[in-house]
């Protein structure tokens, strides 16, 4: 190697350790192939690039970049192209003219402007496709822009091994989600058989705090968490007498602190499952209130977690329009009177004017 050729393969390096890190980071295949497609023409200098999968028998030309176009699109047997005798050997192929060459199928070639073309596999243990390099002039591929195809393609691998983990865990992760949602539905039916009265309840003030949190344009990830916490947050009324929970009168101040254990309660059952850890802090503040008045630990405004506020607007919100045991349903205008009058001092101004909006501008429905 001259060293004017030396100078360019250590500038091709530093050029390419950007390109690794890019690639290496990319979390889809477009975004791969992409990378890849321009990096082999701008690195190598080639007249064409292509991004070929293997698909079982066929090759798939899934992505190209070339002066002209060549296959983009198409599939052909694995025996009659090049990137099929590269992944079957699981070795580069390094083409100065095609057509002395009789691994070329020539009638596909001829109708194109490739004249040499390297071609390397996408991982060569057990190859998953190939990346292709092109000149439409005779081109005597060195060894360093085999070795710069190579790189590429062993990290193209890494990428597409780690979005297809990531796909697999996305996959596991929601089907732990409905395997979650669904216990919880049962819970919340355990806790409502015992506590007729409050029948639905749960489901209720699930929905008004989903739909709180979507108004308020939160993503829909922490939407679906608030929703899952209102589907159980009077879980710990399960550890109270039935009697008290339907008690047709105001209840005594010895069975009132007894029902307001019920946050804390709920709190020490879920927390024993650590992916329910998060949704078990947020039950245990749903009676909490802004100025500290709440219960159970008299949390005030910066300590309340923001879907804490949300179900504690829910919550009033829906005791008040339901009937209780104990008295007749309010009404929608006394519940937004009783939040709007305390917003900013019980509960959060920001929810209840969402809460406000949901019902008197956007005919917000409320769940039977
Ligand atoms: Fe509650």
């Amino acid at each position: 190697m001259t060293a004017q050729d030396n100078a360019v393969y250590i500038h091709t390096m530093e050029r390419l350790l950007p390109i690794v890190q890019e690639l290496s980071a990319s979390r889809d295949l477009p975004t791969v192939m992409d990378i890849v497609r321009h990096s082999v023409r701008d690195l190598i200098g080639s007249d064409g690039a292509t991004f070929v999968l293997r698909d079982d028998d066929f090759c798939y030309y899934a992505e190209e970049d070339a002066i002209t176009p060549l296959w983009k699109g198409n599939r052909f047997p694995m025996t009659d192209c090049i990137s099929g005798w590269v992944m079957l050997h699981r070795t580069p192929a390094i083409i100065e003219d095609i057509y002395t060459d009789s691994r070329i199928p020539l009638e596909v070639y001829k109708k194109t402007f490739v004249k040499s073309l390297a071609m390397v596999p996408i991982k060569t243990n057990e190859p998953i496709g190939a990346i292709g390099s092109y000149w439409g002039q005779i081109h005597n591929t060195t060894f360093e822009e085999v070795k710069v195809l190579q790189v590429l393609a062993d990290t193209a691998a890494i990428a597409m091994d780690n979005i297809r983990h990531q796909d697999i865990i996305a996959v596991k992760a929601k089907q732990l989600e409905a395997a979650i949602d669904s216990t919880m539905f049962a819970v919340a039916k355990m806790v409502e058989q015992k506590d007729l009265y409050t029948s639905g309840h749960q489901r209720r003030v699930a929905h008004i705090a989903l739909t709180i949190a979507r108004e308020l344009g939160w993503d829909e990830k922490r939407c679906e968490a608030v929703f899952r916490a209102g589907i159980v947050h009077d879980i710990g009324k399960i550890g109270i007498p039935s009697e008290l929970l339907a008690k047709p009168a105001k209840l005594t101040a010895c069975e009132l602190a007894l029902v307001k254990t019920h946050p804390e309660a709920g709190y020490e059952i879920l927390k024993e499952v650590p992916l329910l850890l998060p949704m078990a802090k947020i039950i245990l503040q749903h009676h909490e209130r802004l100025d500290g008045s709440g219960y159970p630990c008299g949390l005030q405004a910066p300590d309340i977690f923001p879907e804490a506020m949300i179900l504690a607007v829910a919550d009033v919100f829906e005791s008040m329009i339901s009937h209780r045991p104990y008295r007749p349903a309010l009404g929608v205008d006394a519940a937004i009177s009783e939040l709007t009058a305390n917003k900013g001092l019980l509960y959060d101004e920001k929810t209840v004017d969402a809460l406000v909006r949901l019902v008197d501008e956007k005919g917000y429905q409320l769940p039977l």
